[in-house]
């Protein structure tokens, strides 16, 4: 086995899916603990970002800083490196969570007990269905008063439409949680609580039939032993292809707090999530263990000093051996860099700034050579397809309040455009430029950027769009006839791709039937 295959089969990149609350950031903060990528509980909390910013500007300019650190965190476990990305918590700035999810090889589904399925879980989930993502479940929160582990199950198999199989079932909850029982190990792990214990200080009782097992837990432990036999007469064996192709999610119960059935999810990454594999480009599939270096940038962060207009590219390796100071060639551009400084992340291994293989993330700083979507590679022409942008949902119009600052607005919408905190519209008819955002917060994250960090105050005003649809042609006459004959409402996004924006859905049906050979598009994929 060549180095670089060895390397890339030790890599697990993942996600956390989730909705506010369910615990996210305690189970990422476990999962650093129980891999050694940090010595104390809380680093992790502290960091996390607030989901009561909804107003609070000062919070996400801290945020956006700390959060370049933690928004990769990378751990060695057994004899694994796990990647785990960070997304955004709030659901205004969920395309941002989208474009991550392109970045990773599986995700962790993070469910609360006593909620079930959420909204933002489900649309996560689409998104992963989308890309045929494989996905673990992990239930949280069973010290709690929580619904029936059955009526869980059964919750996540109809409303996410993918097989669940158990893979530890819990015996009672709450007061009386009294651990979970491993049904392939075929032993007990014994619940207690405590935030500081490790995880081998379980007790652990072997064999599923042990007459221990009901003597100390009593009726909960019928229950359980009961609902296992149901289980697996009913729910179908694992199958590792159903579960690589995101058709089924292994299920695992805990209390993420209490340390507590987070080394099983940890193991379960290690021997079920797939290493990186094949990255298709519109050129050819690449394959992860090609020597020659490829990557895609998939998010941008403006960097903390808003004095230096410098930014981090955020990219995924898809192939190939990254070296701090190597020679990559931009595709879209062609434009080349050498870059030397390469930013830290959280990360037991010093390493990463050195060098890095598939399914690693690179942060680059750049002064906007890099954009999303684009492919970096060692000369070959690749450009990688799949990082989406979504048609935005709410317009608005932006003028400047001092027309002397005019400069200033439309290079910081530019910038801002590129970074994909908002999409930015330039009408083919009139000069006030769209906003086009896919939650209500991003409109006021601009304002409040554009004003502090460009220095100009902008008006943003209500625009009359709700629907917007990129259009394509095979036949670029008739793409041309199509822009002229609606000029009044076709916008340039910030590629140059033309878009028709419409107030209402009937108004698209009507277009449709009239341009028949023009494709109309909710989801743009690249650059
Ligand atoms: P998030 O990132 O998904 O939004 O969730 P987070 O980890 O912040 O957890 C949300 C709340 O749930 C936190 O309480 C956290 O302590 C609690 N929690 C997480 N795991 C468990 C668990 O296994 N059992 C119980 N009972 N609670 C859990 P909070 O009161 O909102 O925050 P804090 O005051 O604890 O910081």
């Amino acid at each position: 086995m060549s180095a670089i295959q060895d390397q890339v089969r030790r890599r697990r990149t993942f996600a956390i899916i989730s909705h506010p609350d369910a615990g996210k950031t305690t189970l990422t903060e476990k999962l650093l603990l129980f891999s050694g990528a940090i010595q104390i509980a809380g680093s992790v909390k502290a960091r996390k970002a607030s989901r009561h910013a909804t107003s609070d500007w000062m919070e996400i300019e801290k945020q956006r800083g700390i959060s370049v650190a933690s928004s990769v965190m990378q751990m060695e476990y057994r004899d694994c490196v796990i990647n785990l990305l960070d997304t955004p918590g709030h659901q205004d700035f969920s395309e941002d969570t989208y474009r991550v999810l392109t970045a990773v090889d599986a995700a962790l589904m993070v469910i609360d007990a006593a909620n079930g399925v959420e909204p933002q879980t489900r649309r996560l989930l689409q998104v992963c269905r989308a890309r045929n993502t494989p996905i673990l479940t992990f239930v949280n929160k069973m010290d709690r008063e929580v619904q029936e582990p059955l009526a869980l199950m059964d919750e996540i198999e109809r409303e996410l439409g993918m097989g669940v199989v158990p893979f530890t079932w819990p015996v009672g909850m709450a007061k009386f949680f009294g651990g979970v029982l491993d049904l392939r190990k075929a032993q007990m792990r014994v619940f207690s609580p405590g935030e500081d214990k490790r995880h081998d200080d379980d007790e652990i009782i072997d064999g599923l039939a042990n007459p221990l097992l009901a003597q100390r837990f009593g009726a909960a432990y019928e229950q359980a032993a009961g609902e296992i036999e149901l289980v697996q007469e009913a729910a179908p064996a694992f199958d590792e292809a159903a579960f690589l192709a995101g058709r089924q999610t292994p299920m695992f119960f805990g209390s993420a707090i209490n340390n507590f059935g987070v080394k099983e999810v940890l193991d379960a990454l290690v021997d079920l999530a797939p290493p990186p594999g094949d990255k298709p480009a519109i050129q050819r599939t690449v394959g992860a263990t090609e020597p020659k270096f490829s990557g895609v940038v998939f998010k941008i962060q403006a960097n903390m000093d808003p004095a230096h207009r410098d930014r981090i590219a955020f990219v995924r390796v898809a192939s190939g051996h990254f070296t701090r100071g190597m020679r990559l060639k931009v595709t879209r551009s062609g434009k080349e860099m050498r870059p030397n400084t390469v930013v830290t992340f959280l990360s037991q291994r010093r390493e990463l700034l050195e060098e890095a293989y598939a399914g690693d993330i690179i942060g680059l700083p750049n002064h906007g050579v890099l954009q999303l979507g684009d492919t970096l590679t060692e000369g070959e022409p690749l450009q990688f397809t799949g990082l989406p942008f979504f048609a935005p949902e709410m317009f608005r119009s932006v003028e400047v309040a001092d027309p002397l600052k005019t400069k200033q607005l439309r290079a910081g919408l530019t910038q801002l455009g590129e970074e994909g905190a908002i999409q930015v519209f330039r009408p083919v008819a009139g000069s006030v430029l769209l906003l086009g955002a896919v939650g209500q917060l991003q409109f006021e994250v601009v304002a409040h950027r554009l004003e502090h960090e460009y220095g100009c105050k902008a008006r943003i005003t209500s625009a009359r769009y709700n629907v917007a649809r990129w259009v394509t042609c095979d036949d670029a006459k008739e793409l041309q006839r199509f822009i002229d004959g609606n000029a009044h409402r076709v916008a340039m996004d910030a590629v140059d791709a033309p878009c028709v924006l419409l107030e209402y859905a009937g108004e698209l049906r009507a277009m449709q039937d009239n341009w028949p050979k023009i494709q109309f598009h909710a989801l743009r994929e690249h650059a």
